[in-house]
């Protein structure tokens, strides 16, 4: 397995990310990160969040798929805690010391956490979540960053920000409305309940529920029929697939017909 980040002189080092509770490791096609501080139940901080915007930054032109995974009991108990209290993440400050940052700043800051998880959309990779265990606050944003979810019969969603007087802002806020509809993610997010494997599939949060011990297994299976499909092809569609939404049918067949005479051209253009 090549454990770098692409061969670029910028990328974040093992031993940097070792510190930050986060492994990356790409094999061939296939790059994957492990959120890696179980004994937090890996729960996030502002470090994990531009780890994860410069590991985007630096993902192999060879990555397809990007698998994003929880090491332990959990695959994410959310935002660290410690974020709560008045001393703060060491190096990393608190919600006090947040609060009295002045706009601009604020929003950078925001921002930038936010980095972390828009790239996972990208049209040129898919990205798949293996979730098991609790996926709380941050840790179901992170889940609901990525194209795709297997889950493990054990998954907890909970989307616990309000309760915790927050909104959800970790960019996790949109895809829950496109996969369960307005009124669902309402009901989810203002009584921060707990959505297992079986609902999770119904409600369409999940692709699929898998016993815990046949997670990985079911997710490489998946990237294996990711990757049998030809790259130029997924990345156009998958562009079609996220301009859906937001365009009306007629402008959404010009942007097929866009993405078609594309690929005829470069699949039968002779000399
Ligand atoms: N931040 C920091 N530490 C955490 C977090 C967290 N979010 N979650 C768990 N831990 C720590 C615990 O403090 C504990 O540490 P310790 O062993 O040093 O005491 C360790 O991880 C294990 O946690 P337990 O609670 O003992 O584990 P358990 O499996 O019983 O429960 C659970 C797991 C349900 C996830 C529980 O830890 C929990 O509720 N965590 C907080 C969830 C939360 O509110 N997250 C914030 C959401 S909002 C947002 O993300 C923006």
């Amino acid at each position: 397995m090549d454990a770098n980040l692409g061969g670029s002189a910028e990328a974040i080092s093992a031993s940097e990310l070792a510190e930050i509770g986060l492994r990356y490791e790409v094999d061939g096609a296939i790059a994957t990160i492990t959120l890696d501080r179980p004994d937090k139940r890996n729960a996030q901080t502002f470090a994990t969040w531009s780890a994860l915007a410069r590991i985007g930054e630096h993902i192999p032109d060879q990555v397809r798929i990007v698998v994003v995974k929880g090491e332990g009991p959990s695959f994410s108990a959310g935002i660290d805690l410690r974020m709560f209290t008045p001393e703060g993440v060491p190096g990393q400050g608190s919600f006090v010391s947040a609060a009295s940052l002045g706009e601009t700043t604020f929003e950078r800051r925001i921002a930038d956490a936010q980095r972390g998880f828009l790239w996972l959309r990208r049209p040129d990779i898919v990205s798949i979540a293996a979730v098991h265990g609790h996926a709380i606050g941050a840790g179901f944003q992170l889940a609901l960053a990525c194209d795709l979810r297997v889950v493990a019969e054990d998954v907890k969603f909970c989307m616990k920000e309000p309760a915790l007087g927050l909104v959800p802002d970790l960019t996790g806020t949109k895809p829950l409305v496109e996969l369960v509809g307005l009124p669902r993610a309402i009901e989810l997010c203002l009584t921060a309940r707990v959505v297992g494997a079986e609902e999770a599939v119904r409600l369409g949060l999940a692709e699929l529920a898998v016993p815990a011990g046949e997670l990985a297994q079911a997710v490489q299976d998946l990237a294996g029929a990711l990757l049998a499909t030809d790259r130029g092809a997924a990345t156009a569609t998958k562009r079609l697939l996220q301009g859906a939404l937001g365009r009306s049918l007629e402008e959404q067949a010009i942007a097929e017909r866009r993405e078609q005479i594309v690929r005829i051209r470069t699949l039968f253009a002779s000399g």
